[in-house]
């Protein structure tokens, strides 16, 4: 494993994700530990994207359970049916909000906070065991770019938790 990311100079998002993609392929390969790799995927996308807030809820029994994650301190839990994580729980759909403040429901964990992404991951069976959640401190920053470059970072989680 590497021990620092190379990445473009580059704002080009699409880029950047095409560039951290192996990269965290090659970070999580070998350790078995979702913790620990869920940590360091958190990590490395920060560092990318220097984004407000990123990182994952965990399904646990019948709530939403705060993982890894950068950035501010956040709600601990999230009810299935609340905020645009429950959404994606429930939906099992990649959710992209460009105003959170218009998003009935959202969960306002920072007030800093005023756009996001987020992503369910699920298990063989079709059952999510995770979301990725991305925020900005900027309104619509989230595009079709995201959605994909985060989705395979989806499919690899969904890979290595199996
Ligand atoms: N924005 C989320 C809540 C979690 S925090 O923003 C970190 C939501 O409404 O689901």
């Amino acid at each position: 494993m590497s021990e620092s990311l190379y990445l473009p100079s580059t704002t080009n998002r699409q880029e950047i994700y095409e560039s951290l993609l192996p990269q965290i392929k090659a970070l999580t390969s070998g350790e078995s530990d979702l913790t620990a790799n869920l940590a360091n995927i958190s990590a490395a996308l920060k560092e990318a994207f220097n984004f407000f807030w990123v990182g994952f809820y965990l399904k646990k029994e019948n709530q939403l359970v705060l993982g890894p994650f950068q950035g501010p301190i956040a709600c601990t839990r999230i009810h299935f049916n609340k905020g645009v994580c429950g959404h994606a729980y429930t939906t099992k759909e990649v959710v992209i909000v460009p105003d959170v403040e218009a998003f009935p429901g959202h969960i306002a964990c920072s007030s800093a906070s005023k756009s996001e992404i987020v992503l369910p991951a699920k298990d063989k069976n079709g059952e999510v065991f995770l979301v990725l959640d991305v925020d900005s401190d900027e309104l619509n920053d989230f595009s079709e770019v995201d959605a994909e470059g985060l989705s395979q970072i989806i499919q690899l989680i969904e890979e290595i938790a199996i």
